[in-house]
Formats: C-alpha cells, sequence, structure tokens
C-alpha cells in the first residue's frame, strides 16, 4: 500500500474546511475565505485585529513539558507556559509531539484565546522520525539527490502523522573540521554539494504544496557561518572573511531560500565580533533585503538571551531590542520577547512596525500550512498508527543506508564476501549495539530499534558466524542530553575477542564512535577511535590480518594506522534504522557501494581544519628535499588520508580523456565530456564530479572547485559519455562586496572521481 497515497488530503476538503472555518467562526478577524485571497494578505487582515500582546505572543515559542534540547528551564516554568499559552502569548511550540500531546496544546491555542490562531509546531526531525534514516553527513555521502528528497520526504510523512508541522531541517552549515560535533548534521565541507543537497532536503519536507498534511515547513539552519567555530569547539566564536562568507557559507543558504524553504534559524555564533542573533548585517542586510526573503527567522534556543554572556547586551531587554532590531522573528527559549517587547514599544526603543513585520511573516507560514483552515489536521491518531514505522518508510531508509555507504580500501578484493563456507568472526561493542546506529538527533525514535551489523549479517545463513563484543564502548548512560562516558581503561573483552578472531576466516570488526559521541555539544580533540577500540584492533590484526572494518561514527576520524594495516575498510557512518541490513547487503556485494566522501578524512587531527578547496599560498611546493621554506608540516604530509568526493566500488571506472567545445567564447556553450567505461565485472554507480581551478583572479581561487557532478550506472564493459556545461555560474564567484563576478583568464576543468583527479584540460576565456 502506499501510504502517500491514501492519506493525501484532497483539496476540495481543504476548500470545504476553510470556508466553514471562517464563516462559524466567531473571531473577530473573521473575512470571507477566498482562494484569491494571498496569504501575505491573510496575515496582513488578521495582523490588523490584534492587540500588540497578541502580536508578541505569536513571536514566542515555548518549549513543551517532556523533551528538552537544549539547557532546561528554570523549575515552575510549566505552569507558566500552560497560562500564557491560554492567554494567547504563545505563537509556536517545540518538543511536543504525538497526536494527543499536540492535539492537547493546539486545543488551548484554538478554542481558549481570544483569536483562537493555531500553534506551529516544531521537532527536530533532522533525519527521519521514528523511523530514522542515515544521519545526514551519510546521507551526503550517497550523492544522491533523489533519494535525498525522497528520505526527506518520508520524513515529513512520518512526523507530520505524529503533530509535526515544522521541522528544524536542513542544516545546510558547512564545516572544515572534523572535531565539530555537528558535522553529522550537515552536508560536508563542499558550498556546491552542499547547495544541491539543502534544494533537495527542502523540496523533501516541504513538497509542492505546503498546506497538504504530509509536507512540513522547513528551515534552513544556523544563519550564519556556525560551522566555522574556531577550533571546532562547539559554540565557539567565528572570525571570517567576506570572501568565505560570500563563496563558502552563503551559497547553500541562498539554494534553500530560492527552493523556497519557509523559515530561518540564526545561529548561537559570534560572526566578526557580533553574535548571529542580534546580526542586523546578516538577518535584515543579506537575508531579507538582498535576497528578498519573506519566510521568518526563529532564533536558536536561547540565543537572545546568550547575547548577554557574548557580552554584546546590557540585560534581557537590551538583548530583545537588539534581536528584534536585527531581524530575528521568533524567540525560541528565551522568553525576552515576551517579557521586555512591549515596554520597548512603550519606551519608544523599538518600532511597532518591526513587530508588525515579524508577525506577519510568522502569520503567512502558518496560513501557508493551512493551519487556519484545520488546525487539526495533522492530528489523526489512525493515520499517526498506521503511518509510524511504514513499509514505504523502512524501504525508503534502507535504499538512502545502502547508498550512503563509502568504501574506503578493498586491497586483494577481501569484499565481497563469498555467501558460503566462510567462518566469520564479528566484533566490536557496536556491531550488536541497535541504538547507536541510530545516530544524535533522533529524539522521537524508540531505543533499541536499529537492525545491528549482527543482525543484518545473521540473516544470511550460508556462512558460520561468531561474535564477540570485545571491550564496552560506552559506561553508563548513554543519551542526548548528557555527556557520554566512553570505556578508556577497561579491557576484559580483548581474550574472547582475540579467542574467536584466531579461528575465522575473515573477521568484521564494527569500530567508531557512538552515536551520541557526535552531535550538538559534542566536539572532540582526537578523533582516531575513542576508548580501547584502536588497541583491540591492533591485537586482531597480530592474530588474523583477514580483517574487514565497519567504521560507525559521525564525524571524519583519523585511521592512519588501519589505512597502512587494515586490507578492507568500510565507511558507514551511522544508518539509522536499517543499519545493520544495508550494511549486510553491501558487504555480501548485494549492493555494490557508490559513496563518495563529502569530507576530507585527516592523517591526523593537527591537519584540521583539512579541505580539498584550499588556497594554493605562495610556498606551496618543496624547493628541494630538505627545504624547510615552504608551506608544510615537519611532521605529517600534506595531503588528506581519503580525499573529499572519494570512495571505491567492486567494479573498476576508467575516464577517458576530457573533450571540449569551445575553450574561449561564454557566449556560444562551452560544454566539457568525458567518457567512462566500467572495466570491471560487476554493475556499479560511480559519480562523476567536475572541477575547476581559476589560475589567476582579482581575490585568489581555491586550487579546485566542484562545479557539477553526475550519478551513472553502468554494466560491466558499458561506457557513457557524460556532458556538463560552464556557464558564467560555474567560471564566477563572489567579490569582497558579495557581487558575482566573472573574470577573463586561464583555467583548469578536471574530470573525475574524486578531487584529487589529474584528468583536466584547459580552457582560456577571452
Ligand atoms: C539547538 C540547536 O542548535 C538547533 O539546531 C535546534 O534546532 C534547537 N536546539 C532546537 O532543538
Amino acid at each position: 500500500m502506499n501510504v502517500l497515497k491514501k492519506y493525501k488530503t484532497p483539496l476540495f476538503f481543504i476548500g470545504v474546511l476553510s470556508v466553514l472555518w471562517f464563516f462559524e467562526s466567531s473571531f473577530s478577524y473573521k473575512y470571507e475565505a477566498d482562494s484569491i485571497i494571498s496569504s501575505d494578505k491573510k496575515a496582513e487582515i488578521l495582523l490588523s485585529k490584534m492587540t500588540l500582546e497578541e502580536k508578541i505572543g505569536q513571536m514566542n515559542q515555548y518549549n513543551g513539558f517532556w523533551d528538552f534540547t537544549g539547557p532546561s528551564p528554570k523549575s515552575g516554568d510549566a505552569e507558566k507556559k500552560h497560562q500564557d499559552l491560554k492567554n494567547g502569548l504563545v505563537g509556536s511550540m517545540l518538543n511536543v509531539r504525538g497526536v494527543k500531546d499536540v492535539m492537547a496544546v493546539q486545543k488551548i491555542a484554538v478554542e481558549e484565546t481570544r483569536l483562537g490562531i493555531p500553534l506551529i509546531i516544531g521537532f527536530d526531525v533532522i533525519h527521519g522520525y521514528k523511523t530514522i534514516s542515515p544521519i545526514p553527513i551519510a546521507e551526503a555521502a550517497s550523492w544522491d539527490l533523489e533519494a535525498i528528497q525522497k528520505s526527506a520526504e518520508m520524513a515529513a510523512l512520518e512526523s507530520s502523522a505524529a503533530g509535526i508541522n515544522w521541522t528544524f531541517a536542513p542544516m545546510v552549515d558547512i564545516s572544515r573540521d572534523a572535531r565539530w560535533g555537528r558535522v553529522m548534521e550537515g552536508a560536508g565541507e563542499d558550498p556546491f554539494l552542499g547547495s544541491k543537497i539543502a534544494t533537495a532536503r527542502v523540496k523533501g519536507f516541504q513538497g509542492e504544496n505546503l498546506s497538504l498534511n504530509f509536507t512540513i515547513a522547513a528551515c534552513a539552519k544556523h544563519f550564519a557561518a556556525y560551522g566555522f567555530s574556531e577550533g571546532g569547539r562547539d559554540y565557539n566564536t567565528v572570525d571570517v572573511g567576506t570572501s568565505t562568507l560570500y563563496n563558502m557559507v552563503f551559497p547553500p543558504f541562498i539554494a534553500a531560500k530560492d527552493a523556497g524553504v519557509k523559515t530561518f534559524m540564526n545561529s548561537f555564533n559570534e560572526l566578526n565580533g557580533i553574535p548571529a542573533t542580534g546580526n542586523e548585517y546578516l538577518q535584515r542586510d543579506v537575508l531579507k533585503e538582498e535576497w528578498n526573503y519573506d519566510g521568518f527567522v526563529v532564533s536558536d534556543w536561547g540565543s537572545i538571551s546568550e547575547m548577554i554572556a557574548h557580552g554584546y547586551t546590557k540585560d534581557g531587554s537590551h538583548a530583545a531590542e537588539i534581536a528584534l532590531i536585527a531581524g530575528s522573528d521568533m524567540d525560541m527559549e528565551s522568553y525576552l520577547y515576551l517579557a521586555h517587547l512591549k515596554n520597548l514599544v512603550d519606551e519608544d526603543k523599538v518600532e511597532i512596525a518591526l513587530i508588525d513585520d515579524a508577525v506577519k511573516r510568522i502569520l503567512k507560514v502558518k496560513f501557508e500550512l493551512g493551519l487556519f483552515d484545520d488546525p487539526y489536521k495533522y492530528c489523526d491518531l489512525k493515520r499517526e498508527e498506521e503511518i509510524t514505522g511504514s513499509k514505504e518508510i523502512n524501504d525508503a531508509a534502507l535504499d538512502i543506508a545502502k547508498k550512503s555507504i563509502v568504501l574506503l580500501k578493498n586491497e586483494g578484493n577481501l569484499l565481497p564476501l563469498k555467501k558460503e563456507g566462510q567462518h566469520i568472526a564479528i566484533i566490536g561493542a557496536l556491531a550488536s549495539d541497535k541504538t547507536s546506529p541510530l545516530g544524535n538527533w533522533r529524539l522521537a525514535a524508540d531505543d533499541d530499534t536499529a537492525i545491528s551489523v549482527l543482525e543484518g549479517m545473521s540473516k544470511y545463513k550460508g556462512n558460520l558466524i561468531s561474535y564477540s563484543k570485545g571491550p564496552d564502548l560506552t559506561i553508563g548512560k548513554t543519551e542526548f542530553i548528557t555527556q557520554l562516558k566512553i570505556n578508556t581503561g577497561d579491557k576484559s573483552g580483548f581474550k574472547e575477542a582475540i579467542t574467536i578472531a584466531k579461528e575465522a576466516d575473515i573477521v568484521l570488526m564494527v569500530l567508531g564512535e557512538h552515536g551520541f559521541q557526535s552531535g550538538e555539544g559534542r566536539s572532540r580533540t582526537d578523533i582516531g577511535l575513542p576508548g580501547v577500540q584502536q588497541e583491540l584492533l591492533e591485537e586482531i590484526f597480530k592474530v588474523n590480518k583477514n580483517i574487514v572494518l565497519i567504521l560507525n561514527n559521525g564525524r571524519p576520524l583519523a585511521i592512519s594506522w588501519a589505512d597502512e594495516n587494515i586490507p578492507s575498510i568500510v565507511e558507514a557512518w551511522q544508518l539509522g534504522t536499517q543499519s545493520g541490513n544495508a550494511i549486510a547487503e553491501v558487504l555480501y556485494g548485494d549492493y555494490n557501494p557508490s559513496g563518495k566522501l563529502p569530507m576530507t578524512f585527516p592523517r591526523n587531527v593537527g591537519q584540521v581544519p583539512i579541505y580539498y578547496n584550499y588556497k594554493n599560498t605562495g610556498r606551496p611546493n618543496s624547493p628541494g628535499p630538505e627545504s624547510v621554506f615552504w608551506s608544510h608540516y615537519n611532521d605529517e604530509k600534506n595531503t588528506p588520508l581519503y580525499p573529499f568526493g572519494y570512495g571505491l566500488s567492486y567494479t573498476t571506472f576508467n575516464y577517458g580523456t576530457i573533450k571540449i567545445t569551445n575553450s574561449f567564447d561564454l557566449d556560444q556553450k562551452i560544454t566539457v565530456s568525458v567518457a567512462i567505461t566500467n572495466i570491471g565485472k560487476r554493475k556499479g554507480k560511480e559519480v562523476v564530479q567536475l572541477y575547476i581551478r581559476d589560475k589567476y583572479a582579482s581575490i585568489t581561487r581555491p586550487v579546485k572547485e566542484l562545479k557539477g557532478f553526475e550519478l551513472l550506472e553502468l554494466l560491466p564493459g558499458e561506457k557513457k559519455i557524460v556532458d556538463f556545461e560552464l556557464t558564467e555560474k560555474e567560471l564566477g564567484f563572489y567579490d569582497n562586496d558579495g557581487e558575482w563576478i566573472l573574470e577573463k583568464g586561464d583555467f583548469e576543468i578536471f574530470i573525475g572521481g574524486n578531487s584529487q583527479t589529474n584528468n583536466k584540460t584547459t580552457l582560456e576565456l577571452k
């Protein structure tokens, strides 16, 4: 059964409801329901009926009463929140989920307040809701935009059936720092790939028609530059120049805006001395004026009040004043708009026009969602029951999980595994873990609901499987809200693991990070295998060299020893509910791995930040073997362990030489093409990547920039030609005034299977 079809709300039903709603309603903002009236106009009419208190109420977002995704509020707040809700002083709630609970708060807003304005219900639907898909960085590794869009569509379907109508996703922060825990939530280091993925995710969540009951409003976050925190420490200071801001940070936000994203979230960090939440340049000058954005901006959790700690505002009232003036429309969990905006208006410190603008933006999104037509449209218990965990959603989760896996090394073709006659030892606490594969940001999913590697492998019956957990990875509680404790000393599990490894033909070692070791507030200075896992790997290697290392992690790890010694390495991230099934299919070759890294893997943490689109410097090469006077480290290479865009397959692809139609004139079409041939014995997929290098420019350009890619499937022996068109969009860049410019001169064009390709041609724009 296709649940999507079954539960689509017929359009005529929405129409009838809207007529009834507006005519039956005794509220003072009643006007004739007319589909010709735009949401904008409707918001304006409603706004004209509101008191100042009611307006400020719309700008106030409260956390619910059960889950927390930030520092818990003071005790006693629940009572006040209830009271404020009844008094029409709440416009949105987050972390209220499930039809029953959403219905309860929505009923108060709709039936007990003077105007009955429905709440918009926000939740971090980051990679699935109850059914969890791979963490976003893993999905990005698929480079499969259709599958990524579908994954967001399924997340919207499942969460909307649980009463939610607004997700705080996609996170589109570019980051080059694997120490930062939140790289798991984004699409990696590249603005081009990041922009394509931002578009796919927004389209997936919001669909073609936001007013349907299975689409939800999306939120591009965190505006801006949150991923550039100093030292990769979460919430830390950001200082980046205009060129980085425009060419690296902004593009995915622009893509999300162009895809129609309904909301933006600002960020915790300060940017060049001004907190993003109080940053007028970011929110008004760039977002609302330059980009003409007409959705609303929500603050991050408590980020308005945090401006006091930043040293930017004197007190709460000052923070509310600055945030509003800067363009933050909704206050998430600072309580400061509610506490101070009225006084600030009375004291002439803020103009009421700014409040009107913010409220109009918020109401407009509520109208677009169809909440005024039917505030309970997401609240159908039967629908919730049938959709939650449905086959369609799980099938999509499995599909994207397989596509997210990246084969990093496969010496001697240890993989794919033979399906019969082998003794396979599986080792590692993560191999049987059914919670960790869900990753972080999976608040609505129940623990122990992921298919473990052990379970996935056990479905294949032809081999003998033995399992040893080895040492524990974690100690005590593993949960979202508290710091995780890693086992750094107890090696009591080593003995049994070594015993089973000795007897096996192949050893699968499932090692890496627990799902709660990355995510918000989870920055690390050591990005090797945590705890005693590296030691375990080396001990097992002493008794059996046929090891397949299956990595579970939320960020690039520094695994140089493994790369030197272990024959096969599979990057399996945290793949969600279907994790074990996806991994087993790849290990057994039922799915030929096709993922490519969206983020560079360093040789060691000292290289971080390391990224493929770096600048050349004036001293890029060694003048002689002994020379020290060039840009390098004395104790490590400059190159990464695995570059951006890298990933192997069980087959091999051959790239032909690049052909170019004309290499100088943008007024005529410039097409570059290359032939790709599958020269191996299996069907496989390849992500064909095009990079440019602008050799000299008025602002120096990176040594490579991704400007196109195509996902191809080829049968053994099959050859296909891939064409890319180069236009001003691919060859230009933003200058330091934020203007898009194109400069004549020399370019190199590369096409290959990862960012280190040397398959190139040249172009001279005249
Ligand atoms: C703080 C996080 O930074 C943000 O991404 C999230 O959406 C909010 N908390 C709400 O949970």
